[in-house]
């Protein structure tokens, strides 16, 4: 076996600590700094982000851009950044790492600390193809050349999770305003989200071709129904936001003359 790179990790928050533990398991000679002092066995703990950049691999795990960019010199020189942002703080730090000479990988994390370091997880990655250590984390993607895109796919996925999970929650009050459980609703949810899942391709694909013709379900239907859920949920005392709020946007797409299409004539509205 040939020796292996030395790598720091900044930043020991969940996730953070998730990754340095995953590199040590994996035989990394591993440094780490946070900013309140932490440990992570069998890897050496440094108080300044300068003594961590002297390690041929530099990942970064931190709140936020704001927070970690300040920190980033051009001592560095691997750049693993792990950090998640928007894809313009992305293509920004890479132009960054860029002009200082430091050699950038961006990175996104599908998954939950308990998961690094399984096959399950997700990193999905762009810009440079040269991956380095993610492989000690699960499962690295590659998503394209520019830096942005992981960014941009971890943030429409999650766009799909957060309304998933806020959809759910908005259905266990509702259905618990009248007793009902979730142990009796959830069975039900999980069917009904794997169905609803087998539309997507064909939904994507007419977004594509931008033919919302349908004989299956009209825009107008839904805009009606979502008035009916909107007004549940304020007849059983609960909040609407989120049910008022699809309910707007379908609306718009109903005026600009979709009433007759297709739910995915919706996306029409959105680009506006
Ligand atoms: N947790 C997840 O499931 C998950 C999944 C995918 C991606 N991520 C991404 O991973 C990144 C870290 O998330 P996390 O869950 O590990 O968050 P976390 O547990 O809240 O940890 C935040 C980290 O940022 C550091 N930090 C915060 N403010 C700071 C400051 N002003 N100066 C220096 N360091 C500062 C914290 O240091 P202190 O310990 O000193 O506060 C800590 O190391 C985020 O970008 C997140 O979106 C997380």
């Amino acid at each position: 076996m040939g020796i292996k790179k030395t790598v720091s990790v900044l930043g020991l928050g969940r996730m953070g600590t998730a990754l340095a533990n995953a590199l040590v398991n994996e035989g990394y000679e591993v440094t780490v700094w946070n900013r309140t002092p932490k440990t992570v066995a069998n890897a050496r703990s440094v108080a300044t982000p300068e003594e961590a950049f002297k390690s041929d691999v530099v990942v970064t795990c931190m709140s936020t851009y704001e927070i970690q960019q300040p920190l980033l010199t051009n001592d560095i020189k691997v750049l693993v950044n792990l950090t998640s942002g928007t894809p313009e703080q992305a293509r920004r730090t890479a132009e960054w790492a860029k002009t200082n000479g430091v050699e950038y990988v961006d990175g996104v994390i599908m998954a939950v600390p308990q998961q690094i370091g399984t096959p399950g997880a997700r990193i999905l990655f762009s810009g440079n193809e040269n991956h380095h250590v993610l492989d000690a984390f699960g499962e690295p993607v590659h998503v394209g050349e520019d830096a942005g895109l992981a960014a941009l796919y971890d943030l429409a996925l999650l766009g799909i999770m957060w309304a998933t999970f806020g959809g759910y929650l908005q259905a266990l009050a509702l259905v618990g305003s009248e007793g009902v459980t979730p142990e009796q609703l959830t069975p039900m949810a999980m069917s009904w989200l794997g169905e609803m899942a087998g539309l997507l391709p064909e939904m994507g694909e007419v977004t594509r071709t931008r033919n919302y013709e349908t004989d299956v379900s009209a825009l107008d239907i839904n805009v009606s129904g979502l008035h009916l859920l909107t007004e549940a949920n304020r007849e059983q005392g609960l909040d609407t936001t989120l049910p008022q709020a699809l309910h707007a946007l379908f609306e718009r797409a109903q005026r600009s003359g979709h009433g007759n299409h297709s739910i995915a004539s919706v996306i029409e509205e959105i680009r506006k």
